[in-house]
C-alpha cells in the first residue's frame, strides 16, 4: 500500500522552519513506529525539531500521535480520585518513595509508573528493589487491584504505553537530540496521559544535577508540559525545584530507601520533608481533595502504614534489614571551615561510579552502594570531621568516585556564607 506522505518532505518542512500539518505529524509518528520511516530519517527530523522548535498545537498533535501507538489505561472506575507525580530526575531524588504512600493516606490513589536509573541519576525501581522480595512488574489488573486496596502503586511501565516514545527516545539518546524541549515534553506527557491519571504534578529540576541547567529552560519545559496536560484534560501543575545540591543526605539505592523510611516515621532531612509535603499538597489540590494536611498523616503514622501495605502488596518485606555495602571510605575535612557548595552532579557521578547506577541498560546495580553526606552547604565543620561516607562492594571503585567529588566539595573559611537557592523556585500552572 502506498504511503500518503513522504518522509523527506516532512524533514524539509521542519528543516526550513515551517510547521508540520496535523496529517504530517500523525503519519510520521505512526510510520516511524511501523518501521516505514527509517531511523536516519527520524534522526534528521528530531534534529530539525531541536533546532527550529514546534508550536503548542504541533506539540499536542505529536504527543497524541505517540499515545495512539499504544494502549491507554483507565482508572475512572476507582472509588477515589487519582494523582501522579513526575520528576525530571535528579541526585538523591527519592521523593516518590515517601510521597506515594503519603498521598494515598490522604485519600487520593497514586499510580506511579517508574523507571530505572541511567547515568548519574537514580531510578525509583532500583531503589525499591533493595527491599527484600519486592517486585516491579505488575499486570494492569494487579495494578488496578492494588490501587483500590492500598491506594498507591509504584511499578514498572509496561511496554504497551506509547511504544513510539520508546523507539524515539533510544534514537534521541544516540543522535544528540535528547535536549529538544518539544520532544522531552511530548515523551513525558504521552506516557502520563496514556497512563490515565486524573491529575499530575511535575517536579522540574534545575541545576547541575538536572537535565535542565538553567531556570529559563526549566520554565519553558514546565510550561509546555502544563499546557499539554491541561489541553488533554489532566489537571497539571509544575514546581521548578533546585537540583544544584543533592536532595537529602543520601544518593544510592538502599541508602535512599532508609532515608525515605525516616521521613515516613516523622523524621528525615528537612529538604526531603519540605519537598515531599509541597508535592503532596499540590497533588491533593489538583485531585480536588481539601481539608487534609499531609503533615498530619506523617505524624499519625498512617503514611507509614500505607508504605508497609504498598510494599507487601508487591511481595516486599518492610521489616527485612536493608542491604549494606561491604566497604566504606570516609572523606574528612582537612581544616576548619564552612561547607559552601556541594555539587549535585559530582555526588551523582560518584554514587554511580560506586555501583549504585548502571552504564548500560540491563546491568545489575549494587543495592548498598552510594554516597552518604554528613554535612550540607551551610554547615560548619572542624578539621578531621567526616564530610561524607562512600559505600561500595568493590573497593577498587573508590578512586574514580573520589575523582568525581574533587571539584564538587568546597570548604571556605569560617564566616563565609553559602549562596543557597530556595528548594522550590517557582510554581507553574495553567493560565
Ligand atoms: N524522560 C522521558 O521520559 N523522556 C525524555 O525525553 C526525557 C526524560
Amino acid at each position: 500500500m502506498s504511503e500518503p506522505h513522504d518522509a523527506v518532505d516532512v524533514i524539509r518542512a521542519k528543516r526550513d522552519g515551517g510547521r508540520l500539518s496535523d496529517a504530517q505529524v500523525d503519519w510520521v509518528v505512526d510510520a516511524y513506529t511501523r518501521g516505514v520511516v527509517a531511523d536516519e530519517q527520524m534522526s534528521a527530523l528530531a534534529m530539525a525539531i531541536l533546532l527550529n522548535g514546534m508550536d503548542r498545537a504541533e506539540i499536542a498533535r505529536w504527543t497524541h500521535a505517540m499515545i495512539r501507538t499504544g494502549e491507554r489505561m483507565d482508572f475512572s472506575g476507582l472509588s477515589r480520585p487519582t494523582a501522579d507525580k513526575h520528576s525530571t530526575g535528579g541526585v538523591g531524588d527519592k521523593i516518590t518513595l515517601p510521597l506515594a504512600p503519603l498521598v494515598a493516606a490522604c485519600g487520593v490513589a497514586v499510580p506511579q509508573l517508574s523507571g530505572r536509573g541511567l547515568g548519574h541519576t537514580g531510578g525509583t525501581l532500583d531503589k525499591l528493589e533493595s527491599v527484600r522480595g519486592w517486585r516491579a512488574a505488575l499486570s494492569n489488573e494487579e495494578m488496578l487491584r492494588q490501587l483500590d486496596d492500598v491506594g498507591a502503586v509504584i511499578c514498572a511501565a509496561g511496554s504497551g504505553l506509547a511504544p513510539a516514545d520508546k523507539k524515539l527516545y533510544a534514537l534521541r539518546d544516540v543522535t544528540g537530540t535528547v535536549e529538544a524541549i518539544p520532544l522531552i515534553a511530548s515523551s513525558i506527557m504521552s506516557k502520563k496521559i496514556a497512563e490515565g491519571t486524573g491529575a499530575l504534578v511535575l517536579d522540574v529540576k534545575v541545576g547541575s544535577g538536572a537535565f535542565m541547567k538553567t531556570e529559563d529552560d526549566a520554565r519553558e519545559l514546565a510550561r509546555t508540559m502544563v499546557e499539554l496536560g491541561t489541553d488533554s484534560g489532566v489537571t497539571t501543575v509544575a514546581l521548578l525545584t533546585n537540583m544544584q545540591t543533592p536532595l537529602g543526605l543520601t544518593a544510592g539505592n538502599a541508602l535512599e530507601v532508609r532515608e525515605s523510611v525516616e521521613v515516613l516515621a516523622g523524621g528525615g532531612p528537612p529538604d526531603v520533608v519540605e519537598l515531599t509535603l509541597a508535592l503532596a499538597r499540590e497533588m491533593l489540590a489538583a485531585a480536588g481533595v481539601t481539608g487534609v494536611d499531609p503533615a498530619d498523616r506523617l505524624r499519625d503514622g498512617s503514611a507509614m502504614d500505607a508504605w508497609r501495605r504498598m510494599l507487601q502488596a508487591q511481595g516486599g518485606d518492610p521489616d527485612a534489614p536493608l542491604p549494606t555495602a561491604r566497604e566504606t571510605h570516609v572523606v574528612r575535612a582537612e581544616a576548619d571551615g564552612v561547607r559552601t557548595s556541594l555539587d549535585a552532579y559530582g555526588v551523582g557521578l560518584a554514587a554511580w561510579r560506586l555501583g549504585a547506577g548502571r552504564a548500560r541498560q540491563g546491568e545489575p546495580v549494587q543495592a548498598g552502594a552510594g554516597v552518604e553526606l554528613h554535612a550540607k552547604p551551610g554547615a560548619t565543620v572542624r578539621g578531621g570531621d567526616p564530610l561524607m561516607s562512600l559505600h561500595t562492594d568493590e573497593p577498587d571503585r573508590f578512586e574514580r568516585a573520589l575523582e568525581a567529588l574533587q571539584e564538587s566539595v568546597f570548604i571556605a573559611p569560617e564566616g563565609s556564607r553559602p549562596d543557597l537557592l530556595p528548594l522550590v523556585i517557582e510554581r507553574v500552572a495553567a493560565d
